[in-house]
């Protein structure tokens, strides 16, 4: 008897020890999902970050976190989320082989402001179900697909308008130049808080690149 239940507390050892192995080695495994998730929120985040900042940025002796000095000379620097976030995208790609690019359908007569920024039918596809009424804020849509004949995981988190986005993509009667224009020279869209400006979009290589 005490043969066998001291065998069964062995046989029980074993596997918890086993479980915790391989949850271990789970760990150590990537979810290329919630990696991909990640990685368009730090961007958002960043773009967030800049939109918040643009007085401060463009406004002379301004400094963070300390209110605006009053009738300081204002100069636009072209340091804007789109930017920030096409800059820090390529070069992010360039040391990883990732891309983390915004993009959007652009609303009615307005396209992407930059052609740079169009997407391509995956993300044209994924987009028009963000754009739908109905579909649930914040949730990101991803799986597998091939593209140029190599496994890659494609993300898209949808991207929303928030209060700092609408002094250049808000009413054109708020223009600052009194033209319908933000302070890039670009045509307000008149987007409300809410809604949904375009996405980030994530590809991560599943399978290393052969060849070039
Ligand atoms: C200071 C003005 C300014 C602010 C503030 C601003 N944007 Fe933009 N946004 C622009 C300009 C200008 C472009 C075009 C950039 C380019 O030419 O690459 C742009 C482009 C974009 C794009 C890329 C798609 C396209 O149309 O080319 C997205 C998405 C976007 N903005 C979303 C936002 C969101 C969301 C916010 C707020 C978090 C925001 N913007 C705040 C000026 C602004």
């Amino acid at each position: 008897m005490f043969k066998k239940v001291s065998a069964l507390i062995v046989l029980c050892a074993f596997i918890i020890g086993a479980a915790g192995i391989s949850q271990g080695l789970a760990a150590e495994k990537i979810d290329v999902r919630k990696a991909a998730e990640d990685l368009a929120q730090f961007l958002v985040s960043t773009r967030r970050i800049i939109a918040q900042l643009v007085d401060v940025i463009n406004t002379h002796g301004a400094k963070v976190e300390e209110p605006l000095p009053k009738d300081a000379p204002y100069a636009f620097k072209g340091i804007i989320p789109a930017y920030m976030g096409r800059v820090i995208g390529e070069d992010f790609f360039k040391n990883t082989g990732i891309q983390v690019k915004q993009t959007t359908l652009g609303k009615g007569e307005f396209g992407p402001r930059n052609p740079y920024n169009a997407p391509d039918e995956w993300e044209k596809e994924v987009l028009t179900r963000f754009y739908e009424p109905a579909y649930p804020k914040g949730r990101g849509y991803g799986e597998e697909a091939e593209m140029e004949g190599k496994k890659v995981y494609r993300y898209a988190l949808p991207m929303y308008i928030e209060k700092p986005c609408l002094k250049c993509h808000g009413d054109p009667k708020t223009s600052p130049t009194g033209d319908g224009k933000d302070i890039s020279g670009k045509p307000m869209e008149n987007y409300q808080e809410g809604d949904v400006r375009g996405a980030v979009s994530v590809i991560i290589p599943l399978e290393e690149k052969t060849g070039v």
